[in-house]
């Protein structure tokens, strides 16, 4: 399946442009294949799962699209705010020593060496939560909201050391902005607590508040129903419902838990062995025998018959 055919399988409509574009996105690590030309779209303002059994490649898929991984072929589009993004172009090269005696390839490559970079991915506006919590467990909860906006904030040596007033409304404006998704995520009261001394359920939602104070278009939630109890995921699939309603964010989630997937996302991409093996609405993909096959473990005839 291509991505064009997949675009027309959106929730939004077929002349919606995708918000995400994922092209024949192949990841090699040495000799093994994570990820095998695999292509789908999500559209803006839309829940959309990634599922599939455990090593199939879906965090591998965020660590690409995030920027923390660079796929090893394959085409990764942004079109958010009315800017399109080429989000493998811009973690740059490594340098080659060709380069040396290729001035131009050697200049790209310097220029992405020195303005290029994975931060770029989050300016582009993707942001995420990963399957493992990592938080500074060491800094305070609003501390960690802070340090997730350096991106946003005024860096410049000469006004911070100045003080100026220009670098102090930064400073405002980022505790602001700390203090409004720490309300929004029901956090407030834990605000000079230490990270790492949440409660766990607590610190699966200061990830997310970490994630939306960078400001995305696009956020990518790693399996943030892993380790929760039933009331504690009822309270989330709210969240990430609201996310979307209320704080206009595209919804990019991986999930096992099938009950969470199927009532909240629009569109479900289902990957095995790090193929894309289906894709659809959550009725299509419920009934889907290559599907059932995969989480059964069985060929797809079997199922079927
Ligand atoms: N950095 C890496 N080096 C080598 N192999 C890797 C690396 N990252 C992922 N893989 C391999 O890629 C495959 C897909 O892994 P991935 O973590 O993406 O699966 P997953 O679908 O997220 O699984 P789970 O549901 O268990 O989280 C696995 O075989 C894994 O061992
Ligand atoms: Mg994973």
């Amino acid at each position: 399946m291509n991505a064009e055919t997949l675009a027309t399988n959106g929730v939004v409509g077929e002349s919606t442009p995708a918000l995400l574009n994922v092209d024949g996105l192949t990841m090699r690590f040495g000799g093994i294949i994570a990820l095998n030309n695999v292509s789908f779209t999500v559209q803006p303002h839309s829940i959309t799962a990634l599922i599939g059994p455990n090593g199939a490649g879906k965090t591998t898929v965020f660590n690409c699209v995030t920027g923390f991984y660079k796929a090893t072929e394959g085409k990764l589009s942004l079109n958010a705010g009315g800017k399109q993004t080429d989000l493998r172009k811009v973690l740059g090269e490594r340098f080659q020593w060709s380069d040396y005696v290729n001035p131009k390839a050697f200049g790209e490559r310097l220029y992405y060496k020195a303005f290029g970079g994975s931060h770029r991915v989050a300016l582009a506006g993707v942001a995420r939560t990963f399957q493992n919590i990592r938080l500074f467990r060491e800094l305070t909860v609003v501390e960690n909201l802070l340090v997730a906006q350096h991106i946003h904030l005024d860096r410049n040596l000469i006004r911070g050391t100045l003080r100026t007033k220009g670098y102090r409304a930064s400073e405002r404006k980022a505790l602001e902005t700390a203090y409004h998704w720490l309300d929004v995520m029901n956090l407030t009261e834990d605000a000079n607590r230490l990270a790492g001394e949440l409660p766990y359920g607590n610190q699966r939602r200061l990830e997310i508040a970490r994630a939306m104070c960078t400001e995305p278009k696009l956020i990518c939630l790693d399996e943030p129903a892993a380790g929760l109890n039933p009331r504690e995921t009822e309270d989330l699939s709210k969240l990430i419902r609201k996310l979307r309603d209320e704080h206009k964010v595209t919804v990019l989630l991986i999930e096992h838990d099938m009950g969470l997937v199927m009532s909240i996302s629009e569109h479900i991409v289902v990957l095995d062995y790090g193929q894309v093996i289906a894709c659809g609405s959550p009725k299509e993909i419920e009934t889907n025998p290559k599907v059932l096959a995969a989480y059964l473990g069985t060929e797809a005839e079997e199922v079927v018959s």
